[in-house]
């Protein structure tokens, strides 16, 4: 077995004869003299190997990447590279061993490489040998490592649930199994081990927790994978309160641990309302201010007919002030802005900058002198602002405006590395209008509880019946969410009735999980924290698949093992399943 890493050497070791194992990371042949970076997971030592020592041929000819054993002893280095931590040291090679040789790669091993993400997939192995991913990987384990023992000094039990499943409506789209043995029918992949762990409750677990792999079948973003995995915890004969608070002890421990950083107790939180109001999102990043205001009140009496129209409608005239930074924003910019927010079904983006104490901008014509002191006053402009209007109905003004202090913000350098900021979202509504689908849906999922005072409200009020759900949002990424679930089998029917299952369909589609509802369950509830993503938000990337050792591409396939891909006909054949050609 391998004996040392390399970085475990200093200064202090001159003189101590070692045995090293790794990669060869680079090669230099200098005045006879051959210098290798020998690579481990630890990091890099520097071999050197003198001419005329036995095996100077072998070093000589050694391609980088190929792996080796090298014995030999510690010197202190003529010139030292200070910026690694074995940079005061070399190790004067004896004895050379080739492991295996590596052939060309197709792209070079370093750090800052500029290699194309997709080769860098398809040949993921080779980039696990880059500092960075390894680092990711390495906080990842000591993540989860923190997190199991966080749950098992608080008197929770890990249990394993299944991978093959049944697939449930409410959701994501499934990953579906088709079953040999049950010809016709399928599995689905679990989504969330939701019912299981409610289950769990009713087995008389209290306690339960998962570092469970979850599958959803949904449009991939640069925080979302098909596949990805979740911290699953549930607990009986709790509140609202208890699983916050718990999940409350779980970050400040990790925080703690792994950056240094002390939270403070509890976190803050903000009504969902109250959210959307002020950033258009449940998932508000609060590193940076710049919070959505109305201007209703203050156009109520507008002369100008597109604003007058759309208060007329029950709409929504919203803005964000951006201090000091009207110079920075060109009619190219401003356009290039109006464009983006286009994706967010604007019909447009007004706007006004306040310079040499006068404003100028798409809508000074036709805004009153009152109406634009009004708005120096409400808004307390100053010299260089810059104020973006829009003008819709309430939810788009909202999303749109809050889409635009996102990417305002990371345009005018706005977020901090660094810097975290939490938040809990309460008072989710129990119910969200589904335009595609034409119906109310779940916000959370169709277990949440509802308020105790909004129950009556479940079928005749579903828009002002709000639910036991809590959501954490580090940083405006979405950490990790749960609720206290509906404990009693009248409500949960209820619940279905609510989201327009009839009494049939809820009974084929959760009928064994309506069922243990009538053998005595315990109030419960529970949270999910999202692994992937607090990797993210620890080690500072933005991409989900810099956290995940082999992840897919948005196309959700993997570019190394190229899956998804076409199985034998022997194999459909056994499944009884034909694939149908499209033209
Ligand atoms: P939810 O669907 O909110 O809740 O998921 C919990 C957390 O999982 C993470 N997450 C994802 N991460 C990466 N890729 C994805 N596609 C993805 N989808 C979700 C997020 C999210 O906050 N069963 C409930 C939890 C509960 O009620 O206890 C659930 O799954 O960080």
């Amino acid at each position: 077995m391998k004996k040392y890493n390399n970085v475990q050497f200093n200064i202090k070791n001159v003189g101590e004869s070692v045995v090293l194992e790794g990669w060869v990371a680079k090669k230099r042949n200098l005045g006879g003299l051959i210098f290798l970076d020998l690579r481990d997971r630890s990091g890099i030592i520097q071999l050197v190997v003198r001419p005329g020592q036995k095996d100077y041929e072998l070093a000589s000819g050694l391609k980088t990447e190929s792996v080796i054993r090298a014995k030999g002893k510690i010197l202190e280095r003529e010139s030292k590279n200070l910026k690694i931590p074995t940079g005061e040291i070399e190790v004067i090679v004896d004895e050379l061993e080739i492991f295996s040789i590596a052939h060309d790669l197709p792209f070079e091993i370093s750090d800052d490489t500029t290699a194309l993400e997709d080769t860098r997939l398809k040949y993921r192995y080779l980039d696990l040998r880059r500092t960075n991913l390894k680092k990711n990987l390495i906080a990842r384990s000591q993540l989860m490592h923190i997190i199991r023992n966080f749950f098992y000094e608080e008197g929770f039990i890990e249990v394993e649930t299944p991978i093959l499943c049944k697939s449930t409506p409410e959701g994501a789209r499934d990953y579906l199994v088709p079953s040999r043995i049950n010809h016709g029918s399928f599995y689905a992949l679990p989504q969330s081990p939701q019912i299981f762990k409610q289950l769990l409750m009713i087995g008389g677990m209290e306690k339960y927790f998962q570092i469970a792999k979850c599958f959803r079948d949904e449009d991939l973003r640069s925080d979302r994978q098909p596949e990805f995995t979740q911290v699953d915890l549930e607990m009986s004969f709790v509140e609202e309160e208890d699983v916050i608070s718990t999940t409350e002890r779980l970050l400040a421990k990790v925080f703690k641990e792994m950056k240094g950083i002390q939270l403070t107790l509890p976190l803050s939180r903000m009504k969902y309302d109250d959210a959307i109001r002020d950033y258009g999102t449940d998932q508000p990043d609060l590193r940076y201010d710049m919070k959505i205001q109305s201007l209703n009140e203050l156009f109520k009496k507008t002369e100008f007919l597109v604003f007058q129209n759309i208060l007329k409608s029950g709409g929504e005239i919203g803005c964000i002030l951006v201090k000091n930074s009207a110079d920075k924003y060109s009619r190219k910019e401003i356009d290039k802005l109006a464009d983006f927010m286009k994706t967010y079904q604007v019909s447009g983006i007004s706007w006004l900058k306040y310079i040499d104490s006068d404003f100028s901008g798409s809508i000074r014509k036709v805004l009153s002198d009152e109406e634009l002191s009004g708005l120096k006053n409400q808004l307390n402009i100053e010299e260089n602002d810059m104020l973006f209007i829009v003008a819709d109905k309430y939810g788009i003004t909202k999303t749109s405006l809050g889409a635009l202090r996102i990417r305002l913000a990371h345009e005018l350098g706005l977020v901090k590395r660094g810097d975290y900021q939490f938040t809990w979202i309460v008072d989710f509504p129990s119910f969200e209008y589904s335009e595609e689908e034409s119906r109310y849906v779940a916000c959370h999922h169709p277990f949440t509880a509802p308020k105790d005072t909004d129950i009556d409200k479940l079928l005749n009020d579903k828009s002002n019946c709000y639910s036991k759900a809590y959501d954490i949002v580090i940083n405006g990424y979405e950490a990790g969410g749960g609720s206290i679930r509906i404990h009693q089998a009248e409500v949960q029917k209820k619940m279905f009735e609510a989201l327009g299952f009839t009494l049939e369909q809820a009974k084929e589609k959760f009928g064994f999980f309506l069922e243990a509802f009538d053998y005595g369950t315990p109030p419960h509830g529970g949270l999910a924290l999202g692994l992937d993503r607090l990797t993210m938000l620890l080690v500072e990337t933005e991409n989900i698949r810099d956290v995940i050792a082999f992840p897919k591409t948005t196309s959700a396939s993997c570019l190394m093992s190229e899956c998804p891909n076409r199985v034998d006909q022997k194999q459909l054949d056994e499944l009884e399943i034909s694939v149908v050609e499209k033209d």
